[in-house]
């Protein structure tokens, strides 16, 4: 952590002025006064141990959380919070006074307090449990952080009475959510969904059912969750097994998700798996054990919002997507649901608009509201037409001789093996009368792609920086100065004239111009035939421009999923060049540099259809929150490692993760999520890859490839080396310098394991 500016560390001091000698019970009063400033890098209040810490923490440029965190892992992991609902500025502070902990805005606005029980406040302490408690002159505890739990328990907290935790509304926003987890005052312990934004109780979608004798929820110091009765008695075990809180720091949280799953982190730094790593409760990693199927209600729109659908991802947690012909609302929140992307069928007898749409099939998939007609005895062809024919009709399920017709929105959808039947989703074929613009042309990527022009140049060094210069200007708007490097280079193409790609930053880290251009100049330095050089750069103000050389034949993602796809011996090349251009940035650079985002996408072809990487060394440019959280990951899925969701470290192994399925497509010719698969096991590749190498039919997976079906060894071996890159376990993960040597043959490939068998063995 950088040093804090001085009049921060003078808070520090004053305030820890007592410190405790008494070993019995180690603490450290706070005296009455001590206060904590929101300010960056402000020092906090710490346990005696530092296991734990009280103070201010940035969320990223929204504002500052009074919060509690885990003070020793780099993660910070927040256990509890004041204002979530209402993130405070910078100087806002935070005085313990004899009335308790005050929060006042810069303005000296009151934004919250705890409200004590009793009066007389003497002293406070942030206890090495994780409880913050405020106590009067004879140590009684009149206000504890455990008694007002926010989404997270930790060993030794209870919850009983009225005391409930609060989902928050996403990964990075701490507003309260839409579910809840409390024991009822009926005796059952449930998972509810609130009717949001208000707050009233809605739908149990989980229930210990001990109804009349469910009282208190204990989270005791062995690390056993469970439920027990007023009397004592255990009612029902939430965790079936335990890990030593000498050992692993601990936590159970409701999720954002709606999910209430425990973790474990070990406290050695040595460990491999540091990291949150999700325990295993009785039947799974979670409760529920899967969301996707869990929320049944009448009103509110299910696990991921109206007219999308859900699905159980291999991490145990719900991905939201919409139907074909539908695009997300928000992007950024894909719990506000998807919206058709098309004109709605029109009611006109006369228009046969009936002709422009038709029915595509989801198998497994169902939305379980929203029905309207329902038919028995009927066959899926007249299912069809009764849908097509109905202008009301956006979806028909048909399952077992059974028509169900259902209306927009619809809610709670789901895909999952238990659902059966399929679903018919009415969409307009006609694209004259559709706009497909929508999230994926908007979405927020990293930059916008934009060809702003050819550069003529010259021989001369001089002229040529100019010539760039003016041309650039002339084509864009923005009248700054550009920096070009590898003039040398520019040199020798000399009067030829080359197309420029430039990408406009948008959302950079606030950091000085000087670590911007230092980032910068470490990629310009890169120089490798399977990367897109950097020509040059501008940075002025707002603006933020990379200068690239233009490659003629786009991406790997249009020419690998699109109509002309590539013969096998290209795709072979392709793999190659990708990990040769990955091992450059991780190994032969002077420093390493971690992609964060492989992806075909992000792999273009030259004239000559080498692959280079492009995009590199931006993921450290970029805000965090682009890369980190699920704006990031939503954008890039399927190919984001697992640690990324296990908040364990990230490492150049993420790297690999992402190569190895970008291998799998590049042997396949298919994206990794192909939910029109025509069967379940098909539906991910990276599944069905390795099902198919360990039953050693490996031939299906290109079977319409002549090419490929002749070179099965190789198919095998690349196949190989890919289960290797997508362990779930980071360090079983080979380096990017061992996957070039295996793919090229001089290193043997070597059986290998299960990706999942990691999570399993926790
Ligand atoms: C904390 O304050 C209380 C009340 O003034 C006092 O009894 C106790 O000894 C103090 N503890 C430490 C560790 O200073
Ligand atoms: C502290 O304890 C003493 C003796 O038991 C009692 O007289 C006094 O009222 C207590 N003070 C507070 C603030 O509770
Ligand atoms: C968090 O989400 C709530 C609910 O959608 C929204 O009102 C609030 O503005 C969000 N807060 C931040 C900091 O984005
Ligand atoms: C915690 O609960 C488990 C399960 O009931 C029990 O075996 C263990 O002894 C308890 N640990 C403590 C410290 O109470
Ligand atoms: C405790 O309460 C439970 C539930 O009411 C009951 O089944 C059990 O017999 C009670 N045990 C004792 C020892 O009273
Ligand atoms: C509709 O799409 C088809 C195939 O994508 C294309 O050939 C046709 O020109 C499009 N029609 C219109 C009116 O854009
Ligand atoms: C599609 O968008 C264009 C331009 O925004 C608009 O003029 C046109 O009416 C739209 N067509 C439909 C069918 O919505």
């Amino acid at each position: 952590m950088a040093l804090s500016p001085p009049h921060v560390l003078c808070f520090f001091v004053l305030s820890l002025t007592l410190i405790s000698t008494s070993t019995a019970q180690t603490q450290r009063n706070i005296s009455l006064g001590s206060s904590l400033l929101a300010v960056n890098n402000n020092l906090p209040w710490e346990s005696p141990s530092g296991d734990f810490a009280f103070g201010f923490q940035k969320i990223g440029q929204d504002g500052f959380l009074l919060a509690i965190w885990f003070n020793k892992i780099p993660e910070k992991t927040v256990v509890w919070s004041a204002n979530g609902n209402n993130l405070v500025q910078e100087g806002s502070k935070v005085e313990l006074t004899k009335l308790g902990l005050i929060l006042n805005d810069p303005k000296g606005n009151q934004i919250w307090e705890s409200e004590i029980s009793g009066t007389g406040v003497d002293h406070g302490a942030m206890l090495d449990t994780g409880n913050f408690v405020l106590a009067n002159q004879n140590s009684t505890s009149l206000w504890e952080s455990f008694n007002e739990p926010t989404d997270t328990l930790l060993p030794t907290q209870t919850l009983a009475g009225d005391m409930k935790l609060i989902a928050r509304y996403s990964e990075v926003n701490y507003s309260n959510g839409r579910y809840r987890f409390a024991v009822q005052t009926n005796g059952n312990l449930e998972l509810y969904t609130t009717t949001f934004p208000l707050d009233g109780n809605n739908y149990a979608y989980w229930s210990s059912l001990t109804e009349g004798v469910g009282d208190t929820v204990i989270f005791n110091q062995s690390g056993f969750i469970f439920l027990e009765a007023e009397n004592g008695t255990i009612l029902n075990m939430l965790s079936s097994k335990a890990s030593s809180t000498q050992d692993f720091y601990q936590r159970a949280i409701l999720e954002y998700d709606g999910v209430f799953r425990q973790y474990v982190y070990p406290k050695s730094s040595g460990s491999s798996s540091r990291g949150w790593n999700m325990m295993w409760t009785q039947s799974s990693t979670s409760i529920p054990p899967n969301i996707c199927t869990s929320i049944r209600e009448d009103t509110g729109g299910g696990a991921c919002g109206y007219n999308s659908y859900c699905i159980l991802g291999n991490d145990q947690r719900p991905n939201c997507y919409c139907p074909n012909g539908y695009t997300f609302i928000d992007a950024n929140d894909e719990m506000k649901g998807c919206k058709p992307i098309f004109e709605p069928q029109s009611c006109d007898e006369d228009s046969r608009d009936v002709d422009h749409f038709d029915l595509y099939s989801m198998d497994n998939a169902d939305w379980p509201l929203s029905d309207y007609e329902h038919f028995q005895g009927v066959t899926e062809d007249w299912c069809r037409k009764a849908c097509l024919g109905d202008c009301f009709c956006t979806v028909a399920i048909f399952r077992n001789g059974e028509c169900w017709k259902k209306r927009i929105p619809l809610s709670n959808g789901r895909i999952d093996p238990s659902v059966g039947g399929k679903a018919l989703i009415k969409v307009r074929h006609d694209n004259s009368t559709s706009n497909l613009s929508g999230a994926d042309s908007k979405k927020k990527g990293p930059s916008t792609l934009v060809i702003i022009g050819s550069v003529l140049l010259s021989s001369s060094v001089f002229l040529n920086v100019l010539l760039l210069l003016a041309a650039f200007l002339a084509f864009s708007h923005f009248n700054k100065k550009v920096k070009v490097f590898r003039r040398d280079r520019v040199l020798t193409l000399d009067d030829s004239e080359i197309l420029i790609a430039v990408k406009k930053l948008d959302n950079v880290v606030k950091e000085g111009e000087k670590e911007f251009k230092a980032e910068v100049t470490a990629i310009g330095r890169t120089n490798h035939k399977n990367l897109v050089q950097l020509i040059g750069f501008c940075n002025e103000g707002q603006n933020r421009l990379l200068v690239y050389e233009f490659m003629s034949n786009g991406s790997l993602a249009s020419f690998l999923f699109g109509t002309s796809r590539p013969n096998w011996d290209q795709r072979v090349q392709i793999a190659l060049g990708t990990a040769r251009g990955l091992a450059y940035l991780h190994e032969e650079c002077s420093t390493q540099i971690i992609h964060c985002d492989i992806k075909p996408q992000n792999i273009l072809l030259d004239d000559s259809y080498t692959a280079r990487i492009s995009d590199f060394g931006l993921a450290k440019i970029l805000k965090t929150d682009q890369t980190r959280t699920t704006t990031g990951i939503r954008g890039t899925k399927g190919y984001v490692a697992p640690e990324w969701f296990r908040n364990m470290p990230v490492t150049f192994k993420v790297d690999i993760y992402s190569f190895g399925i970008l291998l799998l497509e590049l042997v396949c010719c298919r994206k990794n999520f192909e939910l029109e698969a025509e069967e379940d096991m098909k539906i991910v590749l990276s599944d069905w890859a390795y099902d198919s190498y360990a039953s050693g039919t490996l031939e299906f997976l290109v079977e319409n490839d002549e090419a490929a079906m002749e070179d099965m060894k190789r198919v095998k071996k690349f196949v190989m080396v890919a289960i290797w890159c997508i362990q779930e376990d980071p360090s079983m993960r080979p380096t990017m310098k061992k996957v070039v040597q295996m793919l090229e043959g001089t290193v043997e490939v070597s059986v290998p394991p299960d990706p999942t068998s990691f999570i399993s063995s926790l």
